[in-house]
């Protein structure tokens, strides 16, 4: 007898998974290293390949070593780690920070983030978010009931003076901005230093949707997790700080990007209390509190960081390895989008052409060109970069087709291996 087939039952999947593109093979899956040829050199995804400095990682030993460091925290975070994010943030906010009723410890910016759209979107609230955007944005948004609205920003014509082929960074076209905000508009989302652009908004255009944000009485969550990173001297302003932002402000931080320390999660938000009580609530519930000892780790990084000189070091080290992929770029004679800040360049890939006959895994069927260059890149040079369309809607696939998002937060060994193998490309250039 034919043994018999066990059943196999499913269940109805909730709809907020299909509409929040979580079911969708994402771009990370796509471009896994598992899927590329192993000695490929990766630059896609956006974590380091060294360590978090030893002197904090200590702090978590030690907690590891102690009881207490090994159960819960209180949900909004420990003392130590909000007095030291109180003493590190409160010159630059320009107030004392009140750590109790300002600060929440989140797991990851990406969960503090999740928490604060948990607290304040009703079901069909309109969020406005920039593109290319972090591509955790929009799953985060719908889970909870909102409706991503999307404003891209436009690619610069503009040349970087001394970069023949460095474009300056992308732009807000303001009246498309207010063309997209509706009565149903509860947030605005801003992102500088910007992941995937690398730029840093100016205090002008800043300015000017604190205006908006003013008029129409919006929530502006400032996702500021790349702000050690701003580089050639440009300011980083912190929304939070123009006049009148401070009370309707969420700024969100993250230790993965401060101390290089991705797998931690550990994240923080600042803001009135207004905005950080029903988050803190929020977050409470979804995780109750973020794990102890890399808590201390961090506290003991803010703790030291400005005796040692840490961030200070780290942004000279990343100059030299933003350099080091610019160079090659340069060389190639690609155009691609000037980082001003966080630790991503986007190189311009449209010239980019493979053989006819090139197959591709049926992956990337009905996904943008740049899921092919990027492939063909990986595959045929050895260096991996994720295509950008998929920070894009369905709608402007065609404005991210042209460019793939190479990641510098790699050592300079790397960076100059994958350099050179880059050179390569110009085989393949129309
Ligand atoms: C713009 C942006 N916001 C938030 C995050 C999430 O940070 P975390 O790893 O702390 O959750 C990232 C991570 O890549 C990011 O690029």
């Amino acid at each position: 007898m034919p043994a018999e087939k066990p059943s196999i039952k499913s269940f109805p999947i909730a709809s907020r998974l299909r509409d929040g593109r979580a079911l969708a093979l994402d771009v990370w899956s796509v471009f896994n290293a598992t899927n590329l040829p192993s000695d490929c050199i990766n630059l896609g995804q956006g974590y380091m390949n060294f360590a978090p400095p030893p002197w904090a990682r200590e702090a978590a030993e030690q907690a590891l070593r102690s009881v207490e460091g090994n159960h819960y925290s209180p949900p909004k975070g420990r003392l130590r780690l909000r007095k030291a994010l109180k003493e590190f943030y409160s010159p630059q906010f320009g107030r004392e920070l009140d750590p109790e009723s300002e600060i929440v410890v989140t797991s990851g910016a990406n969960e503090g983030q999740y928490a604060a759209w948990t607290a304040f979107l009703e079901q069909g609230d309109e969020v406005i978010i920039f593109e290319p955007f972090f591509d955790q944005y929009l799953p985060s948004i719908v889970f909870n009931g909102g409706k991503p609205v999307y404003v891209p920003l436009h690619p610069s014509t503009e040349g970087t003076p001394g970069a023949e082929f460095g474009k300056k960074t992308w732009n807000i076209d303001f009246d498309e901005l207010k063309r997209a905000i509706t009565p149903r508009t509860k947030m605005i989302v801003l992102n500088t230093p910007h992941n995937p652009v690398g730029k840093v908004f100016t205090r002008d255009e800043l300015e000017r949707v604190a205006q908006l944000a003013e008029t129409h009485d919006l929530i502006v969550m400032s996702d500021e997790v790349y702000e050690s990173l701003v580089f050639d001297g440009r300011e980083h302003v912190r929304f939070a700080t123009l006049p009148g932002m401070w009370e309707r402000t969420i700024t969100v931080g993250s230790a993965g990007k401060l101390f290089a320390a991705t797998g931690w999660r550990v994240g923080w938000l600042i803001g009135p209390p207004a905005l950080m009580g029903p988050t803190s609530a929020a977050t409470t519930r979804i995780v109750f509190c973020t794990n102890s000892p890399m808590q201390e780790a961090v506290a003991a990084g803010f703790e030291q960081a400005r005796e040692r000189g840490f961030f200070e070091t780290q942004l000279r080290e990343y100059v030299e390895r933003r350099a080091v992929l610019v160079d090659a770029f340069e060389r190639l004679g690609l155009e691609y989008a000037w980082p001003e800040g966080s630790y991503f360049i986007l190189l311009n890939i449209s010239r980019v052409r493979w053989p006819e006959d090139y197959t591709f895994p049926a992956t990337l069927d009905g996904r943008g060109r740049d899921f092919k260059a990027a492939w063909f890149i990986a595959n045929e040079v050895g260096v991996s970069s994720i295509p950008v369309s998929e920070f894009y809607c369905e709608e402007h696939v065609s404005i991210g087709e042209n460019y793939a998002r190479f990641a510098f937060c790699k050592d300079l060994d790397t960076l100059r291996r994958a350099a050179e193998r880059l050179q390569r490309l110009r085989d393949f250039l129309v």
